[in-house]
């Protein structure tokens, strides 16, 4: 099926032992959906020179987007018709209005049907308003309409993070038909952003069985992001359990499983290719190669043995370049050579072994955050470092992150807002209450809540950078528009948030830049804005200031990297890890209980402290020194594969 050149790391094999599936892993998601989007339009055509019906079962949810969008485009530049096309979608929530923002009804038309020369009448999804007592019959005759229609000729899916195919939740049996299910608590706290709330998702959801899946001549299950890492990792790897419903896609003799490299990344394939087959021992595959044999046999570095190589299927490494000991050495130096206090280079020192250049001794700094608080979370102690080191640190923030206030923190403030209005007319003396009450209200009309919103996370972030030390003119409000649609669903990229970000990079001309490069982030945003500060820089190539700047990506809230991929660690001390703490602490709007917290029930300091903790846990573990915590970043090379 593939189109485009898969994704390939070095040392990785198309084919493991390991997997029970057949893969397709793409570089990116656009690569992969297209793909797949070629393939449907394929058989569509394939079926029209034979003068028949094509009969597709489709999904909904964030995954397939992209697929729909390459078809409409197949649409409407390439003339690809739909009128041979019968659709029967996986599900639908229970109860659910056809015209209500969540219904999968509204989902297929605005993502797909209202875009494309589909007739109305040729698709079909589950009535999410049959009355009680005619479930059971309203599935059967669904699973009646698709064998009248002959059947379905290839079924794309999504996988949840449960193992979820349709809404086949775990306890999903292999010959389960269309029926109604109760959602998995996981799967509700996933669809909580788009029902405002976990407890306002439906309780229930009718979908087609794993059986009437399996019985499709053709499946595709697509994934994309580090969030679907495990869960594709065990369908994949593991053997097929109703615990992990689309594990059950092994029994189907023509499915294939088409990921981008980061839902592919905990694959046997690219965690230990060294298990799967030859590989090409690059600095970088022997520490990953190292720091995997030292936590399997649970030793420091520096107390491998040749027989722990041996034993644990990494003779290969041994015979190229062993001794144990020669490995061992080499692996320590390079992770001791990522740990530094100086995160902006230490000046007068000799830099040849550090992350960091020495010179120049004061680096322009410049962060950017994806939403107003993301620095703080995820840098804070590094943040810190850079300031009490008298760099001249800028951060921007590159989306008002207005949706994530919740209703009663907006009329909290409104409320401060109309009675200090009050106070100050009644002091003047010159307005009654009504008059300003009056005022208020005109003012309430004219200003969107967003806006307000904006003003409110605004407010939080100058509060927490000022408690850093930093001055209000080294913090930047980008507002990029893409963020601006008052929904979860953000708009693609444009040229205008590219030129926000590019006009602040050539202003600064900053020595280093500090990128949140965190995939996993479930709205997409952090993606976006990550994509955004990249397009900027390759713009600014041709810059001399660019030649001399560092890149260094940080993970989001979300997660941490890979100890593999970290090139600068910076120690966080018991004190910096408090300050930065009360930093956190100043986004009083996500404190709490966030609006968008995502499945971690930790508030966003605990996170931030765990994680940073675990980091440090492990470097120690491997025999390297024991600090309190730890911050990861990953060193961009504009050349390089930063995605190995
Ligand atoms: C949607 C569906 C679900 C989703 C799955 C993944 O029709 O049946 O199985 O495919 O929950 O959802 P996303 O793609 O939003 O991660």
């Amino acid at each position: 099926m593939s189109r485009s050149m898969p994704y390939q790391p070095p040392g990785a094999h198309t084919i493991s032992k390991f997997e029970h599936l057949h893969l397709e892993v793409f570089d990116q998601p656009q690569q992969g959906s297209a793909a797949i989007a070629q393939e449907i339009a394929d058989l569509i055509k394939d079926k029209q020179a034979k003068n028949s019906m094509c009969v597709l079962g489709l999904a909904t949810g964030s995954s397939p987007k992209s697929v729909y969008k390459e078809l409409i485009r197949l649409h409407k530049e390439e003339g690809l018709s739909f009128k041979n096309v019968i659709t029967f979608n996986l599900d639908e929530y229970y109860p659910m209005k056809p015209d209500a923002a969540q219904s999968y009804v509204k989902f297929m038309k605005e993502n797909l049907f209202d875009h494309i020369n589909i007739p109305v009448g040729q698709t079909h999804v589950p009535d999410g308003l049959v009355a009680a007592g005619e479930i059971e019959a309203y599935c059967q005759a669904y699973e009646q309409q698709i064998s009248d229609a002959g059947g379905l000729d290839l079924q794309i899916l999504g996988i949840g993070r449960t193992g979820h195919i349709g809404f086949n939740e775990p306890g999903s049996h292999i010959n389960s038909q269309t029926r109604l299910i109760t959602l998995d608590p996981l799967t509700k706290s996933d669809a909580a952003n788009d029902f405002e709330g976990q407890d306002n998702v439906p309780l229930k959801a009718i979908t087609m069985g794993v059986g009437t899946i399996l019985k499709a001549k053709r499946i595709i299950m697509m994934a994309w992001g580090d969030a679907k890492a495990q869960v594709i990792q065990k369908t994949v790897e593991e053997l097929p359990t109703t615990s992990r419903p689309a594990s059950f896609l092994q029994k189907h003799n023509n499915t294939t499983v088409v990921l981008d490299h980061q839902a592919a990344g905990k694959l046997v394939r690219y965690q230990s290719p060294w298990l799967v087959g030859s590989c090409h021992w690059t600095q970088s595959m022997m520490k990953r190669a190292v720091i995997w044999l030292s936590s399997k046999v649970e030793k420091a570095i520096l107390k491998l043995t040749d027989a722990d190589y041996n034993e644990n299927g990494l003779n290969e490494l041994l015979l190229a370049h062993g001794p144990a000991y020669n490995i061992n050495i080499d692996v320590f130096n390079q992770i001791q050579r990522t740990i530094t206090g100086w995160p902006g280079g230490k000046p007068n020192v000799d830099d040849g072994n550090r992350p960091e250049r020495a010179e120049p001794a004061r680096k322009k700094v410049l962060i950017f955050s994806p939403h107003p608080d993301d620095d703080v979370i995820s840098m804070g102690g590094t943040l810190i470092r850079l300031k009490d080191q008298e760099h001249d640190v800028h951060v921007a923030y590159q989306t008002s992150g207005s949706l994530a206030v919740f209703g009663q923190d907006l009329e909290r403030h409104l409320q401060f807002h109309h009675d200090l209005m009050a106070l100050i007319t009644s002091k003047n003396g010159s307005e009654d209450d009504e008059t300003s009450k009056s005022n208020y209200t005109d003012w309430s009309n004219k200003v969107d809540d967003f806006q307000v919103k904006a003003l409110i996370r605004k407010s939080e972030a100058l509060a927490a950078l000022r408690y850093i030390g930093l001055e209000d003119d080294h913090v930047h409000f980008l507002n990029m528009p893409f963020y601006e649609t008052g929904r979860v669903d953000k708009n693609p990229l444009g040229t205008r948030d590219i030129s926000l970000v590019r006009q602040l990079m050539k202003e600064i001309k900053p020595h280093q830049i500090y990128v949140a490069a965190d995939l996993a982030d479930p709205h997409g945003t952090h993606r976006i804005c990550y994509d955004a500060v990249m397009a900027a820089f390759a713009e600014c190539q041709t810059e001399t200031w660019a030649d001399d700047c560092y890149v260094w990506m940080y993970k989001g809230a979300w997660q941490e990297w890979d100890l593999t991929d970290i090139d600068m660690a910076v120690p966080v001390s018991p004190e910096e890890l408090n300050r930065k703490r009360q930093a956190i602490f100043k986004h009083q709007s996500q404190k709490d209980k966030a609006p968008f917290p995502g499945t971690d029930d930790r508030e966003f300091w605990q996170r931030a402290e765990d994680r940073n903790r675990a980091t440090a846990i492990q470097y120690d573990l491997l025999g390297l020194p024991e600090y309190e915590a730890i911050e990861g970043f990953s060193r961009y090379f504009p050349t390089k594969d930063n995605t190995e």
